[in-house]
């Protein structure tokens, strides 16, 4: 699939490990920066994954900021964006299963590459479930 991909400068470094990941994975990066170390605002970021996801350019997003906090409220600020804060496994899964997730936020200053790789697998390979959690979607 395409998946674009964002990040601030706390951010970046975990970027540059998931793009080859994905990469690896066959899927499409649209990678909307940062592509350095300096300092820049997470909202900028955000707004271009978001933007991509909602035109249907891309089919997910992928925001990384600090704590991926900044990057969450930014991004569930946008029409038919489900943005979910997911720095553990369960809830990556289940921000799919549940919660039919298209963008996932990452705190690059919470965990490392391995889990943050185990993440983007989860979330990538699991499924919306539908049905009742289909209705509290419609509900938003
Ligand atoms: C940047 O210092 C930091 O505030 C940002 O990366 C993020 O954690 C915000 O939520």
């Amino acid at each position: 699939m395409k998946i674009a991909i964002g990040c601030d400068h706390g951010g970046i470094s975990l970027k540059a490990e998931i793009v080859p990941l994905l990469q690896e994975m066959g899927h499409v990066v649209d990678d909307k920066g940062c592509y350095s170390t300096e300092s820049v605002d997470y909202p900028d970021f955000a707004k271009a994954v978001c933007r991509q996801v909602q035109k249907g350019d891309c089919e997910r997003g992928i925001l990384i900021c600090g704590t991926g906090v900044g990057m969450s409220m930014v991004a569930n600020r946008f029409e038919g964006i489900r943005a979910g804060l997911c720095n553990e496994l369960f809830t990556a899964r289940m921000s799919r299963e549940h919660n039919d997730a298209n963008v996932l936020c990452l705190g690059a200053r919470v965990i490392g590459f391995g889990l943050a790789a185990e993440i983007v697998r989860a979330w990538i390979g699991a499924e919306f479930a539908g049905g009742r959690h289909q209705r509290r979607i419609d509900m938003f």
